[in-house]
């Protein structure tokens, strides 16, 4: 595998997602095959889960690991080529993903969208200039549009929950007051359409996300009726797609709370953190015995662990 960056990247889903489970079950199996190898994280934007997790996952594998917060820490990086750098930026990318490839076997990267150029947002300048000028190969640690790594982790969870062979999973909008990244968003409907599950979209008009990603995929504006039945709710926030990045303030009845979960089929709750509480979801919920979340943190690990033991293989 050179680059995971998105569901397309993986050959067969299936296979990564047994992988997940089999590294799950045995996480020091594969010590010696990181050894002397080194993951370089990079950060453009804060993170808990994927900073540890990705990093406990390179632990596992006997790699090291080496972290850096690029906004604060590094040089001010220069993304367009022919620029006269005569203002902010100090290094280009090109020598600035050169350089870390001699320092690192993987590189992983985290870079959220502008949330105000959707067509520049939507190209992923950032990720791809970054894997252009990469000699090694890299992970998405969240990109402007998509979030592979917690997807995968989600489709580790609902496999391991999930009391039917085809379940129905509900991903519902919920109110936030700031702008939010459609990455998570994304990136469920784009796992969840390669998984062995019913997928329906539950968000207020005008949060409709973009047509290309949700085609074929029922978009309902009723909450109750999108949440009958539904065996799995997965709730997150996300900013216009079609007004980009704007927010909607006056929606709060959409935060997720015990009548609503009443709707479902004894449906578990899901949320890729962090999260506002009583805000996205009442505490009622996120403390009940229906929250997957802190099981959805834990298999964030395992979901690394496959993709970097696939790049260390070399494996496709
Ligand atoms: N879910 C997730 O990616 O969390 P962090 O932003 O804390 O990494």
């Amino acid at each position: 595998m050179k680059q995971f960056t998105s569901v397309k990247d993986v050959p067969d889903v299936k296979a990564l997602l047994k992988l997940t489970q089999e590294v799950k079950a045995a996480p020091y199996e594969h010590q010696a095959t990181g050894k002397n190898k080194t993951l370089g994280l990079l950060f453009f934007n804060p993170s808990l889960r994927t900073r540890l997790s990705t990093q406990r996952a390179a632990m596992n594998l006997g790699m090291n690991v080496m972290v850096m917060n690029l906004n604060s820490d590094g040089w001010a990086i220069e993304m367009d080529d022919g620029t006269i750098m005569d203002q902010g930026s100090q290094e280009h990318i090109r020598e600035a993903a050169a350089v870390i490839s001699q320092y690192c076997e993987i590189i992983g990267i985290r870079t959220f969208p502008s949330l105000t150029n959707r067509e520049k947002d939507y190209k992923e300048e950032v990720l791809k200039k970054f894997i252009r000028h990469a000699q090694v190969p890299v992970v998405s640690l969240e990109s402007a549009t998509l979030h592979p790594l917690q997807s995968l982790a989600d489709l580790l969870t609902i496999e391991e929950q999930k009391k039917v062979e085809r379940p129905k999973l509900v991903l519902s909008w919920a109110p936030h007051p700031k702008a939010l990244p459609q990455a998570v968003a994304n990136s469920f409907v784009e796992w969840m359409k390669a998984a062995e599950a019913d997928l329906v979209i539950s968000n207020p008009p005008g949060f409709d996300l973009a047509p290309e990603l949700t085609k074929g995929v029922p978009i309902i504006h009723d909450q109750k009726k999108a949440f009958t039945g539904a065996d799995f709710i997965y709730t997150k926030n996300w900013s216009s797609f079609s007004n980009y990045g704007k927010v909607d303030t006056g929606l709060s009845s959409w935060m997720i709370d015990a009548e609503k979960m009443s709707w479902t089929n004894q449906g578990k709750f899901m949320h890729c953190l962090p999260v506002r509480r009583n805000v996205v979801v009442a505490d009622e919920v996120i403390d009940s015995a229906a929250s997957l979340v802190l099981e959805q943190a834990n298999n964030r690990t395992y979901a690394a662990q496959a993709v970097l033991l696939k790049m260390l293989q070399n494996e496709r």
